[in-house]
């Protein structure tokens, strides 16, 4: 009797590409758009236009890159929240049908919706939003601090509290799969992946600290942004704040 190596070699191997097996592409192409809109929400914030040029430099921000956990109480401007949001999937390119992005993503298809848990951002009411890529602005989903709430669904890990915004990003698989079938559930967290680097080193080029945060409690993390956890479901978070001493 053969012993079941477990889900993670069966998910390794059941999404390999392999010569004379290639998955056909799903009938479905086409069909789940390429991102996504509140109809209603509570209100927006207009994000200023991000700067393009400046900063410290890339290998600058490399060489100084750290996680850092440890945050101050001064809330980040939001020239600096649009700074962020922007390097890490503003809109650099294609056109309004299909924007292409700051970060690298599979096929074009970005996959991943970009949510904040915004705590002290200057001149923006705490709560939950979604970024409108096309539009470059916030979409208030629910007003309230729930710096508490997000530190407690990341496992109690305290900087998610004291952070100025935690970005989360929740990934419509099924905006992947309808390319890639199931090898998409590899391309959604490798795309995520780079988000998450890439937004560390914009956070190092403005002089903030960030941590990327791999530990949450899925289904408390999908409740508070109000996903389904099976169409849409969060993968990963970058907490982001002031550091001490600046
Ligand atoms: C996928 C991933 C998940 C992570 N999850 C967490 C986390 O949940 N909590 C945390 O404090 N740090 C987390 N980190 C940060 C790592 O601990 C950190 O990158 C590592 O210790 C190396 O330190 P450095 O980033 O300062 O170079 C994560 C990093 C990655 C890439």
């Amino acid at each position: 009797m053969s012993m079941d190596p477990g889900i993670g070699p069966r998910y390794q191997h059941g999404t390999k590409y392999q010569r004379g097996s290639m998955p056909t592409a799903p009938p479905m192409l086409g069909v789940v758009p390429p991102f996504k809109r509140y109809e209603d929400p509570l209100s927006y914030v207009e994000l200023p236009a991000p700067e393009k040029t400046g900063g410290p430099g890339l290998w600058q921000a490399i060489a100084d890159r750290r996680s850092r956990r440890v945050f101050a109480e001064e809330p980040i401007g939001l020239e600096q929240l649009s700074q962020l949001i922007w390097a890490t999937t503003g809109a650099t390119g294609g056109d309004a049908e299909h924007p292409l992005r700051a970060c690298a993503s599979a096929g074009a298809l970005y996959p991943n919706e970009t949510y904040l848990f915004i705590n002290s951002i200057t001149g923006v009411p705490a709560g939950i939003y979604h970024y409108e890529v096309l539009n470059h602005r916030l979409a208030m989903l629910s007003e309230g601090d729930f710096s508490r709430d997000v530190a407690m669904a990341c496992l109690g890990q305290r900087y998610c509290a004291t952070a100025c915004v935690v970005f989360a990003w929740g990934a419509v698989f099924g905006r992947c799969a309808q390319k890639y079938s199931d090898r998409a559930l590899r391309y959604v967290y490798l795309d995520a992946g780079h988000m998450g680097a890439q937004l560390q080193l914009a956070a190092e080029a403005l002089g903030l600290g960030s941590v990327n945060i791999g530990a949450f409690f899925d289904d408390e993390v999908n409740h508070l942004l109000g996903l389904d956890g099976n169409a849409e479901t969060i993968v990963y978070l970058t907490a982001v704040g002031t550091l001490k001493g600046l």
